[in-house]
């Protein structure tokens, strides 16, 4: 089996090289993303395999199907980037539903933690021989109340990470975990109860229609002044423009994003060299009660093995079976797991 490799990163490779022979799978790695201007490197190939940034609408999707290509295998978990009802009956589309949810909810933490002691503001400092402590108070995590959006795999280990310090957890979810509200430290509310008593609020659902912008200007309008936005999920599920109006105004005590709108064009990119275009982006980066990681949330040791092990399981299986564990389909208006390759 031939496959093209788009978006590749010199960290994605030792982990499917070492799989290559073994497994039968050629990877043939290309550094540009998957987009109309690029779809043509895949002729000739069997499959495609991208990541969260490639970009896989109507017209790609019918392109690779034009080109005899029947599988693509995405090695992350998000799908919003591809056209899954397009996909239907096109393409068949796989993923790694799980990777390292300790990866993404540890990142998440750390990033809520640099924000709220200032380490990113005494790191600079110290590193000057700067070893005043103005500016640098922080509030302690113990006893605060967390609004977690999204309580699947990630969500979840981010809840026992804040239990562990002592924090309170108002979750919402679409589908509830069940067991997981135990009427006391953590309990389910709908999204205004989330949003009037939570000092932070982290995000760990899809981005889907029903969770575009659910941090907006009238989601902050609720929120609690102060309040800390952790987006370490899809840069679409925050309003990038009313959430630096929010930071402007005083209403947002901090923001940690990992994840951002218009991030495609720009992040797993060294801009350094370049005039950032983007004056939403670079507003926020400018603020000092923000941190902009370039979602790196998944990126551990252990979660690019996983990505590997399980891309490459994926790959083998549908080429061998004519099906995949983890391959996703579009059925009654929502994208489903579809185990058996028979609703394609
Ligand atoms: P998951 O599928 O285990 O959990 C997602 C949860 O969101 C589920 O419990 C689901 O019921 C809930 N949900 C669905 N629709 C909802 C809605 N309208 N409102 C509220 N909740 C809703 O997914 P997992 O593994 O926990 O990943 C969560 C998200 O994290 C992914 O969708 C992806 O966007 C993001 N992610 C980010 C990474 C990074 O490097 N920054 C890496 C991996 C995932």
């Amino acid at each position: 089996m031939k496959i093209a490799f788009f978006d590749t990163k010199p960290y994605d490779r030792p982990a499917f090289d070492s799989r290559s022979e073994s497994s039968g799978i050629q990877f043939k790695y290309f550094e540009a993303k998957l987009n109309e201007d690029t779809v043509d490197l895949a002729r000739g190939y069997d499959g495609v395999c991208v990541f969260v940034n490639d970009t896989v609408n109507a017209n790609v999707i019918d392109r690779l199907a034009d080109m005899g290509i029947r599988l693509l295998a995405l090695r992350c978990a998000g799908f919003n980037n591809v056209d899954m009802k397009h996909a239907k009956g096109r393409l068949h589309v796989v993923r790694v539903p799980a990777y390292s949810p300790y990866a993404v909810a540890e990142h998440t933490m750390a990033l809520l933690l640099t924000s709220i002691r200032r380490i990113h503001k005494a790191y600079l400092r110290s590193r000057d021989f700067n070893f005043s402590l103005n500016g640098l108070t922080g509030f302690d995590l113990h006893g605060k109340t967390v609004g977690v959006i999204g309580t699947g795999r990630i969500g979840r280990v981010f809840i026992d990470i804040c239990r562990g310090f002592g924090m309170k957890v108002l979750a919402y979810d679409k589908y509830p975990t069940p067991g997981l509200d135990n009427g006391d430290t953590v309990r389910y509310v709908d999204t205004d109860e989330l949003f009037a008593n939570s000092d932070i609020i982290s995000l760990h659902c899809p981005l889907t229609d029903e969770t575009h912008h659910i941090i907006g200007a009238k989601a902050l309008e609720k929120c609690k002044k102060g309040v800390v936005i952790l987006n370490t999920s899809r840069g679409s599920l925050v309003d990038a423009e009313a959430l630096l109006a929010g930071i402007k105004s005083r209403k947002v005590g901090a923001a940690c994003l990992d994840v951002y709108e218009e991030e495609a064009d720009l992040f797993f990119e060294d801009n350094s060299g370049h005039i950032m275009e983007d004056d939403i982006l670079a507003r926020l980066i400018s603020m000092p009660n923000v941190l902009v990681t370039s979602h790196q949330a998944f990126l551990t040791e252990e979660a690019l093995e996983n990505i590997a092990e399980t891309t490459v399981n994926n790959i083998r299986q549908f080429f061998a079976e004519g099906r995949c564990e983890n391959e996703l389909c579009y059925r009654r208006g929502d994208v489903e797991d579809c185990k058996d390759g028979k609703c394609f």
